[in-house]
């Protein structure tokens, strides 16, 4: 396997073709950033620490039953994936109230939201990702009926088996985005799972271990991250 040009470059990542037209290589940069892009800066590890617990998340949901484009690690930042073809909609639950939730509808943080609340955005920096409901997809052919009921039990799914797996590490998944393709006629999960798109706090004290770090600038950024990945038992190289 060859890789080749670079065909798009995220806030994050940047992905590659290859010489099998089904497949693509991710590549996890230093990079990070926040408010869309207007801030970014350089952590050192973050690429290789989310490269190999977004392989661990990937591995451990497959087990479980839900087809995602991940096949395997290449390197420390490197990763081949299944070519999807992208649907521009973020999808994204809440179990405990946080972040953009707050400022929309008035809440405060920390509440416990029974039963977990969903949401979809459109993947658009310039007009800061709106939220969007299932009419826009399908009015606006984002996605057609049945890949949206597809992307929102897929994604209801992922949250009851992540849940149980961060609070076994001792963490709470307060809410987390995912991001979703077409592959050969399947609807498959894309992206990335990492502590850049979700929200992780400390089942006890309730400390932020993902990227609020950053956005909030509290510092211990990749510090947090790696910490998370020692509790799953995700293995990094020194
Ligand atoms: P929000 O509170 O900013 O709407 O974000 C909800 C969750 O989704 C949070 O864990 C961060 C994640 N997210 C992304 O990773 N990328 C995005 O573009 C958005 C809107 C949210």
């Amino acid at each position: 396997m060859e890789k080749r040009n670079e065909l798009y470059r995220g806030k994050a990542k940047s992905v590659y073709e290859t010489d099998n037209s089904d497949q693509m290589i991710l590549l996890f940069r230093n990079d990070t950033s926040a408010n869309d892009g207007e801030r970014i800066d350089q952590l050192d590890r973050k690429g290789m620490v989310n490269n190999r617990f977004n392989a661990f998340i990937m591995d451990e949901l497959e087990k479980q039953g839900v087809a995602t484009h991940h096949i395997k690690l290449l390197s420390d930042q490197e990763s081949l994936v299944k070519s999807l073809d992208m649907i521009p909609i973020e999808c994204v639950i809440r179990n405990i109230s946080a972040g953009s939730i707050c400022r929309r509808l008035g809440v405060e943080e920390n509440l416990d939201l029974n039963p977990p609340t969903f949401e979809f955005f459109l993947k658009n920096d310039p007009l800061h990702d709106p939220m969007i409901n299932e009419f826009h997809i399908e009015s606006f052919g984002w996605a057609v009926a049945d890949e949206v009921e597809k992307m929102k039990q897929t994604t209801l799914k992922v949250n009851d088996i992540l849940t149980k797996l961060f609070r076994d590490a001792g963490l709470l998944l307060v809410d987390f985005k995912l991001e979703f393709g077409r592959y050969k006629g399947d609807i498959v999960l894309g992206d990335e799972f990492t502590p850049d798109g979700c929200r992780l706090w400390d089942v006890n004290t309730r400390k932020k271990m993902d990227k609020d770090r950053f956005r909030q600038g509290l510092g211990g950024v990749v510090e947090a991250y790696e910490e998370v990945a020692h509790r799953l038992g995700v293995e990094l190289p020194n």
